[in-house]
């Protein structure tokens, strides 16, 4: 027939992305993690109506991010590893940190710095109710990259 396709075909996900849960189920549960194309581990929150997605384990020493709080920090939305307190933006993997401004003048001023991307962010994407994630496969080197090798997931595995 000639009649337009209904919207809910309108528009099919890019190729790269890879099914993660209906949107209800990240709404409910507030996080997910998932093996995604059987090769990297990634966390996808639901915070305030957004949907966010990074490498499940932290850059610092592998702690797993599924389990930190989420806090905004300097007006930025970060997720706070459980294991050591590194607070992560998850906008952009930015490894955020309070510096001092003069160690000598009491009261001490501290205020936040950036110690750039560490944590690999990936795109996620809501469509018609599912939720996919299309891999950040930029050739840059990541700090998160260290713990998404498979060395590393048998390791934790056998821990
Ligand atoms: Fe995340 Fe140390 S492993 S803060």
């Amino acid at each position: 027939s000639s009649s337009p396709p209904s919207p809910s075909h309108s528009f099919s996900p890019p190729c790269t992305s890879h099914f993660i849960c209906k949107k209800e189920d990240i709404v409910k549960a507030g996080r997910i993690t998932k093996l995604v194309n059987g090769c990297r581990d990634v966390l996808v929150l639901y915070h305030h109506g957004k949907l966010h997605a990074m490498d499940m384990r932290c850059y610092h020493a592998g702690g797993v991010l599924e389990h930190g709080d989420i806090e905004e920090f300097n007006g930025r939305l970060c997720i706070v590893c459980p294991w050591h307190k590194y607070k992560i933006t998850v906008e952009e993997g930015e490894g955020l940190y309070q510096a001092v401004d003069n160690p000598t003048v009491k009261p001490l001023k501290t205020y936040w710095r950036s110690k750039g991307v560490k944590q690999r962010i990936h795109k996620v994407t809501e469509v018609n109710g599912d939720v996919y994630v299309t891999l950040n496969d930029s050739s840059e080197a990541i700090e998160s990259d260290t713990y998404q090798t498979e060395k590393f997931r048998t390791e934790i595995l056998r821990a």
